[in-house]
């Protein structure tokens, strides 16, 4: 993605109409609708020119074909609505708060809301709205499949048989609980609202600690392996130094601390998914960003701990660092 010609910065525009018209269609409930069958532009209940003028945005992303009469969700329009990935209400959110970029530039963030709110969470939580909370973890919980598998596959070799986890920030629940199913003891640690979800999710599962982990000295320790699935980039980069430290000292001597997320390179530029999440830090958290791997390994550092070793995981990267046995 390069903005070198007129013709990137057209495809642009065209992308950004495209996620609106998709997001709104889905938003609406119309997608789902096609899903149980076929519908006529007649059927939507929607007005006929806005119909007739979107619809040849889906037939030409390929989403959506047939004629006025007999409308079907194409199959790749299909399988994105089953893999929960068709763009929706919380797109046209973040395109409405794009619109604020120039304030946020001016003033700083989190983005302000219609009411002159800022629209800060708390790693993406709210203690005083538990739908919220309950609908951005759900979300969560869908998405990381794959990646709790496979951060389970390249971590559970450096445990020893029987091991403590401390999923430290587990939201959802989902990294904790593939140990906890090997046969891991699995603590669960987070904030007392995001606890109670958890606890509703894996039962007994999991042990649960709640608290802040800003102020949390001792996290119950000492854990072989201390995990922290997208947690750093939600933080201010002092905040982060001094969390590593205290988990550090929770850990066993020979122990692991391994950081999930997105990094940027020590140039600042790439790779593509920690250049544009940073942007959702600065528009949703008071301190977040994406993170540089430079500052990681001063963490790890000042933290006693060897490495990090970085490994691809997915898109993201998982950092892993040894405490000195
Ligand atoms: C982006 S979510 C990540 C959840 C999960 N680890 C994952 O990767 O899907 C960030 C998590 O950090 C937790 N969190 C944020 N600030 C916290 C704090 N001060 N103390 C404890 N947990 C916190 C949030 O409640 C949330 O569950």
């Amino acid at each position: 993605m390069k903005l070198e010609t007129e013709r990137d910065a057209a495809e642009w525009v065209y992308a950004a109409k495209a996620l609106a018209v998709v997001s709104a269609w889905n938003a609406l409930g119309v997608f789902d609708r096609l899903r149980k069958g076929p519908l006529g532009t007649g059927d939507l209940g929607l007005d006929p020119r806005a119909v007739a003028t979107t619809l040849p945005v889906l037939k030409f992303l390929g989403l959506i074909a047939g004629d006025a009469r007999c409308l079907v969700l194409t199959e790749a329009g299909r399988r994105l609505m089953d893999a929960g990935g068709m763009p929706s209400e919380r797109n046209l959110e973040a395109l409405r708060d794009l619109g604020n970029m120039k304030a946020v530039l001016r003033e700083g963030g989190p983005v302000k809301g219609d009411d002159g709110k800022p629209k800060g969470t708390t790693g993406g939580t709210r203690a005083d709205d538990p739908d919220y909370t309950r609908r951005f973890l759900d979300m969560l919980y869908q998405g990381s499949g794959a990646a709790a598998q496979s951060s389970f596959d390249w971590l559970s070799p450096l445990l020893p048989q029987g091991g403590r986890v401390l999923d430290l920030g587990g939201g959802h629940g989902r990294y904790g609980r593939a140990f906890a199913d090997a046969g891991y003891p699995t603590t669960l640690f987070d904030l007392p609202h995001v606890v109670a979800y958890a606890k509703g999710r894996h039962g007994t599962a999991l042990a649960y600690s709640a608290g802040d982990f800003h102020t949390t000295d001792d996290f119950g320790g000492p854990f072989d392996l201390i995990f922290m699935a997208n947690i750093v980039h939600g933080e201010a980069a002092e905040d982060n130094a001094r969390l590593i430290e205290r988990a550090a000292r929770s850990l066993r001597p020979g122990g692991t601390l391994a950081l999930k997320d997105m990094f940027l390179d020590e140039h600042g530029k790439g790779p593509e998914n920690a250049v544009f999440f940073g942007l959702t830090m600065l528009f949703y958290t008071q301190h977040g960003s994406s993170p540089t791997l430079r500052e990681t390994h001063e963490w790890f550092r000042a933290a006693g701990l060897e490495g990090p070793e970085v490994t691809l995981l997915d898109t993201q990267q998982l950092l892993i660092g040894r405490k000195r046995a």
